[in-house]
């Protein structure tokens, strides 16, 4: 508990600060293009990662309590209204949280605090997953007339 509490108070120093956090957004995204089991969601991004790359960080490093990158330069973020455009389902989630998993574990950071931080991006995950399929199941089917 007292650890957990350390890791909340301390996420952005803890993972190295906006180095640290840049050099968890690349390996992440060089994962994802590089499994073939994560095709399906590189597959949602474009060709060329690096803009993702930062816009990942900046993101992270505000959400982990350092300076808020993201919204000074690109405004407030609606992370499930962003991906909601994005057919994002279970296995989707999984295998995101499978190549975070590993860059996680290629970082210069205890277990503890990489177990805590698949944790923690475990939930931002399944509240897009959920979003995406409500929105998904929302979307009104066109039948076409039969002309025959
Ligand atoms: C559940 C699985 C997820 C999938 C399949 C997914 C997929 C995507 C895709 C396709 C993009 C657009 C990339 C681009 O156009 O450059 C994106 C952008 C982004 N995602 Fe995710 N994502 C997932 C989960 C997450 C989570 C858990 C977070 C945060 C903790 C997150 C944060 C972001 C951010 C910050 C961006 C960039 C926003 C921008 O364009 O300004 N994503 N994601």
């Amino acid at each position: 508990m007292q650890k957990t509490i350390e890791f909340q108070n301390n996420a952005f120093t803890l993972l190295g600060g906006i180095e640290g956090i840049r050099s968890l957004a690349d390996c992440f995204y060089d994962i994802m293009d590089s499994q073939p089991e994560a095709g399906r969601i590189r597959a949602m991004h474009p060709a060329d990662l690096g803009p993702t790359k930062e816009r990942f960080a900046f993101f992270v490093c505000g959400w982990l309590g350092g300076p808020q990158l993201y919204k000074e330069k690109y405004g407030s973020i609606d992370l499930t209204g962003l991906h909601s455009f994005l057919q994002i389902n279970g296995a989707d989630r999984d295998v995101w949280l499978l190549c975070m998993e590993k860059a996680l574990s290629r970082q210069p950071i205890e277990d503890d605090f990489k177990n805590y931080l698949v944790q923690r991006f475990r939930r931002p995950a399944e509240k897009i997953c959920n979003w995406c399929q409500q929105q998904f199941m929302q979307t009104p089917v066109t039948i076409k007339p039969d002309n025959g």
